[in-house]
């Protein structure tokens, strides 16, 4: 899974499990990015976007991180910029299985970062936590983010009807074991 492919290499791109210590800069990064995630369906309520609602954030997924639910990361660029975040969680529904999440600040996109951080939860994943398949949900008009799985070997396994308060969606999946992974490749899971 080198990223030895992408159009724009980059080096240097450095992952940090998310604290306390990180909520100014964070706060600073959803705020210039907020129009960016707001347009691509990815915004929050309005009471997240202060210094008390970041700091609640920060504090709730400390909590689940502790009871080994999520593993939030931040993607910092070689020169100490927050360029993104992605986050890990458990299912709940069966504790072998993970999803994947991320966002990019917007003038940081399509130069590979989005698909680092998803090696990098891979990694986290398999390697570390002993997951046995990840999945992910990708709305059905977001393109970049469906070829960022399709470039790390995730594929579409069932189409989810969301209309009319939310996008239509694809879950993807990716599987450790090579046998499931061409299971779902070829039939999906309906
Ligand atoms: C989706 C997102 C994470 C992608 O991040 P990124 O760092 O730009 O991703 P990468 O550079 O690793 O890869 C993007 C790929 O999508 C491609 N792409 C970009 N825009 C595209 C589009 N409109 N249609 C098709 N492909 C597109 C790029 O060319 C690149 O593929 P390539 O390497 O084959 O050229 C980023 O746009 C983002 O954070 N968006 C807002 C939040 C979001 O959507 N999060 C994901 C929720 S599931």
């Amino acid at each position: 899974m080198a990223p030895h492919h992408f159009p724009h290499p980059i080096d240097g791109v450095r992952f940090s499990a998310l604290g306390t210590h990180h909520a100014k800069v964070l706060l600073a990064f959803e705020n210039a990015n907020r129009e960016w995630f707001r347009r691509t369906g990815e915004d929050r309520e309005p009471d997240f976007y202060s210094h008390k609602g970041v700091r609640n954030h920060i504090a709730e997924l400390g909590e689940d991180h502790r009871h080994g639910r999520i593993w939030p990361l931040l993607v910092f660029s070689d020169d100490g910029e927050l360029v993104g975040r992605a986050n890990l969680r458990r299912l709940s529904r069966d504790r072998r299985g993970g999803s994947v999440g991320y966002r990019i600040a917007e003038h940081a996109c399509n130069q590979g970062i989005a698909t680092q951080a998803l090696t990098e939860l891979m990694e986290l994943a398999y390697r570390t936590q002993g997951f046995r398949y990840l999945t992910a949900t990708v709305n059905v008009d977001n393109h970049a983010s469906q070829r960022v799985l399709e470039k790390r070997g995730f594929v579409r396994v069932r189409y989810l009807y969301r209309q009319p308060t939310l996008t239509d969606a694809w879950e993807y999946r990716h599987s450790r074991s090579v046998l499931r992974h061409w299971w779902w490749k070829l039939v999906g899971d309906n």
